[in-house]
Parts: structure tokens; sequence; C-alpha cells
């Protein structure tokens, strides 16, 4: 089975739930600590081997490129001053061998559009989606457990985690046959159903191998929940022709793409960073004495 060459970032979203901080600035930008989302989502896509980042951008997402880009006075400057570490940081954001391109999604007509943007790109070939603002931490990089499976499988594979019945209406929600492992063959996926109409609680989370079949579906697919085209409704009617399997990864997901997910993640990663753990526990400790004192 062929490796996972390619991987589609599709960071077009508008981010309406972090106004007005992604007013002018991309939600894909904003940081965990000190590193920005989309950089976490690359390092997991490389780790699991792949070379080619295919990043489908709009409006007001230039950072994203300036981010990847090489920042030659930047650089200079950390030279001058002799701060080594950080330029060697600043340096090392993308492996040699590692190519990124960008393409334009004109209009945010729904993660779906945005997938198909890449078509010309992926070509014939299995191909990864990466949503950066779901966060995965875990043992084995989320998607570097997925290209395993597919490396047995070679069938198109879609991360998923239990949710809560009350929270169905806020996921693509998968139903599947009896589990092998962490695989289960899906039989059916539907977008953001509400709890009560919930096939199950197999919550979809962003990260995606699909065969390139995926694409006629995407053209013929028309605006679904929330007037959006919807990679779900295509992944609906690729299983209805292909194997589909739905992968519960090994991990920990925060949902950066909401508030309350956002400040987990930035809790949990701050308080094992290296440079800040320290203080940061140490804040940590001292907050209930002073919320008392408040009071
Ligand atoms: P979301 O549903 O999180 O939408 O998109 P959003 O616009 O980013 O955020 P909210 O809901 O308004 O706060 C899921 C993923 O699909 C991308 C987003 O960038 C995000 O990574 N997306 C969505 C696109 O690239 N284009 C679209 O038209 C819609």
């Amino acid at each position: 089975m062929k490796q996972i060459r390619k991987a589609v970032f599709p960071v077009a979203g508008m981010g309406t739930r972090f106004l007005p901080a992604t007013k002018a600035s991309p939600k894909e930008m904003l940081p965990i600590v000190d590193k920005p989302l989309i950089q976490y989502a690359v390092e997991e896509a490389v780790a699991a081997g792949v070379t080619d980042l295919i990043f489908i951008t709009g409006r007001g997402k230039r950072a994203i490129e300036d981010h990847f880009d090489k920042a030659y006075e930047l650089e200079a400057e950390l030279q001058l001053a002799g701060k080594h570490k950080m330029l060697r940081e600043v340096r090392g954001l993308l492996p040699a061998g590692v190519n990124c391109v960008y393409v334009r999604q004109g209009e945010a007509l729904g993660l779906g559009h945005a997938v198909l943007c890449a078509r010309h790109l992926v070509g014939d070939e299995p191909f990864a989606v990466i949503l950066a603002d779901d966060l995965i931490d875990a043992p084995v990089p989320a998607l570097k457990q997925m290209t395993k499976a597919h490396a047995r499988n070679g069938a198109s594979i879609v991360a998923v985690q239990e949710v809560a019945r009350a929270e169905t209406g806020s996921y693509g929600i998968a139903s599947t046959r009896r589990p092998t492992g962490r695989l289960a063959r899906m039989t059916g996926i539907v977008e953001k159903p509400r709890p009560q109409e919930a096939p199950s609680t197999l919550g979809v989370v962003g990260r995606y191998i699909l065969s390139p079949r995926i694409f006629d579906h995407l053209k013929r697919t028309k605006a679904g929940a929330g007037r959006e085209i919807q990679l779900t409704d295509a992944i609906s009617r690729l299983l209805a022709e292909e194997a589909v399997y739905a992968y519960r990864f090994e991990g920990r997901r925060y949902d950066c793409g909401s508030k309350l997910g956002y400040l987990e993640a930035t809790v949990d990663y701050a308080l094992r960073h290296e440079e800040v753990s320290r203080g940061f526990r140490a804040y940590l400790d001292r907050l209930p004495r002073a919320e008392g004192r408040r009071r």
C-alpha cells in the first residue's frame, strides 16, 4: 500500500465563534502557548510521512502563508542578537523536502467545497484532510495512527470519538458495524443530527484519509446542513460504493474552534511547557486562595 503523501488543510472558514479575535487574523494562527494551531497540525502531518501540504485559504489568511515562509529579516535579527535557539525554531518550522501549496477558496461555501478546491493538486491518490482547530494530543500522532491502519486496508478512514448525546448537533455522526480493535466499517454518516435523531454518539473529528473518489461525490453535493457543502454528505455517498472505516484514535482531542476547548488545551499544554510550566502551576496553586480573598 502506498504512503499518504498529500494532506489538505482547510483554513478558509470564518471562525465566527472567535470573533473579534478572528476578524483580521485566522483562527488557525491562534497560539496554544507559543505555537499556532496550524503548526501543530502540520507537525502531525509531517510525522505521518506527508510531504505535500495543501492549504485551502481565503480572505484574511495571509498570516498562514507568511508563517511557513522564510523570514529573512527576522532570521538576520536573531542571528545578530545571538538568539540561536529561537533561530533554530524559526528555521526548523518545516523540514527539508516538505512543500507548501496554497489554493484560494473564493467563497466560504463549506468544508466539502474547501476540500474540492484541492482536487487538481491531489489528483488520483488517497490523501489526508486535517482540521487544525481539532488539536489532538496523542502518544502516536493521530494521523500516523490512521495512515498505519490505511496501509493495512487501503480504505478511506475517518477519525471518531464518543460524544455526549446532547452534543450530536455539533458533529458529523457515524453509524458502524461491530468494531475490530479501533476500526469499524461505517454504515452511515449524518451531519449535525438532533440528539433524538442521531443514529449513534460516534462523533467525527477533524482527521480523514479519503479515496480520490470523494471528489466526484463532492462535485455533485448540494448545500446541506447550515447551507454549506458538507464533506459528511459526500462521505455518505462514498460509503455506498466503497468501504469507509471509522477509527477510534488513541489520544485526547481539544475542540480549539470553541472557546472552552481552546482554554482547556492552553492550560494542559502550558502545564507541560518547559519554559512556563513551573511558574504557571505555581500561579494555578495560588488561585483558590486569591478567589477566597476576592469573595
Ligand atoms: P468550522 O465549522 O469550524 O467553521 O469549519 P469556521 O468558519 O472555521 O468556524 P465557526 O464555526 O464560524 O466559528 C471546519 C473547518 O473547515 C474549514 C474551517 O477553516 C475549519 O478548519 N472551512 C469551513 C473552510 O476551509 N471553508 C469553508 O467554507 C468552511
